[in-house]
């Protein structure tokens, strides 16, 4: 029997790579991805590569009952980026025609969008398994310490709220990705990656000593999708293709690059001034959060993928190193 996965977002950078990954793994699957625009180049790429797409929109709920017809797997996630970090609502917030903080308007679309998916996820008879791609909740596992980490929390919301229907009890399974690799290449100064004089300079509120989840989303991330199609339902784990500190990281690049660099942690409330959209509080709470409790907040449900592969569910993982071997740093270099 062919399985029917159905990928949210298919241009993105999860949902690009879940495909990928089936397409060279799991050939078994049959593909359908979803886009807002299937004219788009990079979803007539998808489709010139046998890929089904779907128009639908994740803030339309009918559009993603006809997306997910027949499906036996989805996965799924949203983008609070694409939603929030807009000139226009940005503007919006800056100009006080929108409350801050950014954040809570980013929330409460985002949790429109994953309650959407998860209606229309079960008007679905045969469906076995959704895989939400989901982040710790900040403001339970602070125990309400930190509440304005508003893109962590929304993930904790949807995973509620899908676990809540009746119809898709015991099928929602979580994927709380780690911090993204390509982050460091795409946006270094916002992640404190800077150079000066030849010399790399990481500097960020994060203890030397905190071993952070990383994920290679482009290689890795589908591998953990699969291995949640094969687990029972209800698994829940860290997406971490390896966990660093910062001095390893910083390590591995300067090797690449044949540079000297330093890690040094920075004090994670000097980092929100001057920002009257509330965007920086935002991520100067979760880097707070992830200090003093971790990246999964010590939720005894999450595992790590050693834990899933010890109860028998492989995920074949790739190495940092190779990350940052093949990626472009040259804009970095030249600042
Ligand atoms: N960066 C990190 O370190 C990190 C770590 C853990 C989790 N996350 C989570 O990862 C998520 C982002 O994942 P991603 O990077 O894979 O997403 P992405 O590449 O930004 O892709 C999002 C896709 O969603 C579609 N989309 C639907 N509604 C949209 C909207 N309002 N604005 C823009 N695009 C929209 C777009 O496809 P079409 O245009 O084709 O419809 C787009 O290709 C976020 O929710 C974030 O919290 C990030």
């Amino acid at each position: 029997m062919t399985n029917l996965l159905v990928v949210v977002s298919a241009t993105g950078n999860q949902g690009a790579a879940v495909i990928k990954y089936f397409q060279q793994h799991a050939p078994s699957y049959k593909l359908r991805g979803t886009t807002r625009n299937p004219s788009s180049d990079a979803a007539m790429a998808l489709a010139n590569s046998g890929i089904e797409i779907v128009k639908a929109d994740v803030n339309d709920v009918d559009s993603m009952k006809t997306a997910f017809k027949g499906a036996d797997a989805i996965f799924a996630y949203t983008t609070f980026s694409g939603i929030m970090q807009t000139p226009e609502i940005m503007g919006k917030v800056v100009a006080g025609e929108l409350p801050p903080p950014v954040g809570q308007y980013a929330f409460d679309v985002e949790v429109q969008q994953g309650k959407n998916m998860a209606d229309a996820a079960a008007t679905v008879p045969g469906l076995e398994r959704l895989v939400w791609s989901s982040l710790s909740s900040v403001k339970k596992w602070s125990k309400g310490k930190y509440t304005q980490a508003f893109h962590l929390d929304s993930k904790e919301v949807i995973k509620d709220y899908m676990n809540s229907l009746e119809s898709l009890k015991g099928k929602v399974s979580c994927l709380q990705m780690g911090c993204f690799t390509d982050n460091m290449v795409t946006m270094p100064e916002r992640f404190g990656l800077t150079q000066a004089d030849g010399e790399l300079r990481w500097a960020m509120p994060m203890s030397r000593k905190n071993k952070m989840p990383w994920i290679d989303v482009e290689r890795d991330t589908g591998a953990f999708v699969k291995a949640l199609l094969d687990a029972p339902g209800g698994t829940q784990v860290v997406g971490a293709t390896e966990y660093l500190d910062g001095p390893e990281y910083v390590k591995l690049l300067c090797d690449h690059l044949g540079v000297a660099g330093t890690y040094t942690e920075v004090p994670w409330d000097g980092t929100v001034q001057d920002d009257p959209t509330g965007f920086k509080l935002e991520i100067a709470q979760v880097y707070a959060y992830v200090n003093e409790f971790g990246y999964d907040g010590g939720d005894p449900e999450v595992m790590t993928a050693d834990e899933l592969e010890q109860r028998g569910y492989k995920v074949p993982r790739s190495k940092i190193a190779d990350h940052i071997k093949r990626s472009n740093w040259s804009h970095l270099l030249a600042a």
